[in-house]
């Protein structure tokens, strides 16, 4: 497919470009590099993060969390792919099952493949996972992990109710099921509901990344362990690996941005632009239904019926001069899932999303 240089790219789920964030990645690597012991962390390995990475970790996820956090049990990556890997690997063994919801991040397939496990997936409705399908899941495939977006799901942007996340954690508790709970982008609504890490901290690996809320350039990730005994299990296999590790710069801005305050800055600031772009998009996107929640990255537009067919998304789209992710890419096993494409809100200047969003009004106009 030739993409014309008038076509409008809603596809990249990152935080938009926001001056304010390079000025401060400026005076920030400026004062880094004045530091004294920069030269010397530049000669060591950062594995798993240093004590002051994984206190800043920790306080980072205690964000989500609501409790303290102890930082033995934080492990400091250079992103999502290199923690999930760690944890698919050490949890589900060669011949075993992965639960994952229907649409789901789709590098967690290509995870499985990598490691031999089998991805099979639970129904999603309009509020997420459903848990009487995760019950059937858990009974019919007997898998040993699940991994789930419960928070801002992608692609979906559902955030999953409170009385849900009860039900799947007491059925995954009832099936011996441990949960791989991913909160990418559950800082960007203010008052997202708790995770269900915070309801089952001793069979969850919780897992949050820098790359939404601050900078996708960062590269910096954390996952909590739910005890020490099973981080050993991680760590036997992963430790002399340094694929891992994350960079000392990178380390040492993520930390020092979240203990001085700045990474609640950008924070703010993706929310306040967030904000902005939902604006736009509630005054553009006016003739198709979508899901959203509060200073998503990404929305789901659901329903069209040119949005069934997933071959015709591509061209549909590029017809109408702008390129979104129909619901095929997301698919994780061979499940089907709900009909509908990805917008992402960020790529580009606001006019450029307005230009965009208008475009796939209009086409979708047509569709319903
Ligand atoms: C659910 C989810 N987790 C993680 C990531 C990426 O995280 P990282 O940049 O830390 O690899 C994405 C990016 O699209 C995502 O959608």
């Amino acid at each position: 497919m030739s993409i014309s240089h008038n076509t409008v790219e809603l596809v990249r789920a990152t935080p938009p470009v926001l001056t304010a964030v390079s000025d401060i990645l400026g005076e920030s690597l400026r004062e880094i590099s004045q530091d004294e012991r920069t030269g010397v962390a530049f000669h060591k390995h950062r594995f798993g993060g240093d004590l002051a990475d994984r206190e800043a970790g920790a306080i980072w996820c205690e964000g989500r969390l609501g409790t303290a956090v102890d930082p033995s049990r934080v492990v400091v990556t250079n992103g999502t792919q290199n923690s999930l890997l760690m944890l698919v690997a050490s949890l589900v063994p060669p011949g075993s099952v992965l639960l994952t919801e229907a649409l789901s991040y789709p590098q967690i397939g290509t995870l499985c493949n990598l490691v031999g496990a089998t991805a099979r997936s639970v129904k999603l409705d309009e509020l997420g996972v459903v848990p009487d399908d995760f019950k059937r899941c858990c009974e019919e495939y007997r898998p040993k992990a699940a991994y789930l977006i419960p928070t801002v799901q992608n692609p979906t942007a559902t955030i999953l109710p409170s009385n849900r996340r009860h039900e799947i954690v007491a059925i995954a508790r009832k099936h011996g099921v441990a949960i791989i709970e991913d909160e990418a982008q559950a800082f960007l609504p203010p008052n997202a509901d708790a995770p269900i890490a915070s309801l089952a901290p001793d069979t969850t690996w919780y897992v949050l990344t820098m790359s939404k809320s601050t900078s996708v350039g960062l590269r910096v990730g954390y996952f909590v362990a739910p005890d020490l005994r099973q981080l050993e299990n991680v760590y036997a296999r992963f430790k002399k690996m340094s694929m891992w590790f994350s960079s000392p710069i990178t380390a040492i801005l993520a930390t020092r941005w979240i203990t001085d305050g700045t990474a609640n800055r950008i924070l703010a600031a993706i929310r306040g632009e967030m904000a902005e772009r939902h604006r736009i998009l509630r005054d553009e996107l006016t003739n198709v239904s979508y899901q959203s929640s509060p200073n998503s990255l990404h929305v789901w537009v659901k329903g069209a019926s040119g949005l069934r067919d997933a071959a015709a998304i591509g061209e549909w789209a590029s017809q109408r001069g702008v390129i979104v992710r129909g619901w095929n890419e997301f698919q994780v096993a061979d499940s089907g899932g709900p009909h509908g494409a990805r917008v992402s809100l960020t790529a580009g200047d606001q006019e450029a999303l307005r230009t965009g969003l208008r475009k796939l009004n209009a086409g979708l106009g047509a569709q319903c």
